[in-house]
């Protein structure tokens, strides 16, 4: 579904944030992409969508490469949950933000409101739905980013940083929802535990190039690989 090769950004001021990286996603997939901080996933998901083009190497996305001229089709393709939740949502009402793509779209109105009111309801958001998205708590405009992203119903679902807002139960109702999900899944976290309950393969990242890639649970146990790159062991397996 995403073959990534050779990716290298290097963003104005001369930081190079990705240094050829590249891996593979199976379609239906759920791929974890770990690394410490400034360690380059959210540049590198910022490409998934065609949010960032590709300065070297190339993003294929079900056949489709990313580029100027095919924007379009890997934003239908792919919904990308940005890290910041403000950089997402910009109309006056979540209601509209939620309600924007569809629009922006032409798809069918009545459909699409009725998804709205349904992803609404399940994220706690529907009473808030008239709300200015400034004026709402950091988790609660995650969930908006989520549902306004879900109502496209992409084929990848890119999700940076997910949980780092959550309290715990929203935590654990994410992690039953994103596992119930038919889609293929990419996500960014610092939270491994989440990683380990989400995702079946991991890529560990480090200055901009991936440095390990493998079945999630076999990595993630791997203590040495973890601090090597600056990470710990999830806190499931530190004998708390
Ligand atoms: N707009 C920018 N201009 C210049 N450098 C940037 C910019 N955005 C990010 N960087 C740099 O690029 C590198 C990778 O940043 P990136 O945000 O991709 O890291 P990250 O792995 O997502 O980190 P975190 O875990 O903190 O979210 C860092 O060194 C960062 O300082
Ligand atoms: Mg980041």
């Amino acid at each position: 579904m995403i073959t990534v090769t050779g990716l290298a950004f290097t963003y104005p001021d001369g930081t190079r944030a990705l240094d050829g990286i590249g891996f593979h996603i199976m379609e239906g997939g759920s791929v974890g992409i770990v690394g410490s901080n400034g360690a380059g996933k959210s540049t590198l998901v910022n490409h998934l969508n065609g949010w960032f083009k590709p300065q070297e190497g190339s993003v294929v996305v079900n056949g489709i490469t990313s580029g100027r001229t095919n924007e379009e089709k890997i934003r239908k393709l792919v919904g990308l949950v940005f890290q910041n939740a403000d950089d997402q949502l910009f109309t006056a009402r979540v209601w509209d933000d939620v309600m924007f793509g569809p629009r922006n779209l032409g798809m069918d109105e009545q459909e699409s409101c009725e998804e709205a009111g349904r992803l609404l309801r399940d994220f706690g958001l529907w009473e808030l739905r008239d709300k200015p998205p400034a004026h709402l708590s950091q988790g609660q405009k995650h969930f908006a980013a989520l549902a306004a992203v879900l109502i496209m119903k992409p084929s990848v679902l890119v999700m940076d940083e997910p949980t780092a807002d959550l309290d715990p139960r929203n935590r654990r109702k994410l992690i039953g929802l994103v596992n119930r999900l038919p889609v293929t899944r990419v996500t960014v976290s610092h939270d491994l535990d989440f990683i380990w309950e989400t995702c079946t393969t991991v890529v560990v990242m480090n200055a901009g190039r991936a440095v390990a890639s493998g079945p999630a649970h076999e990595l993630l146990s791997d203590r040495e690989l973890l601090e090597r790159n600056g990470l710990e062991l999830p806190l499931r397996l530190q004998g708390a």
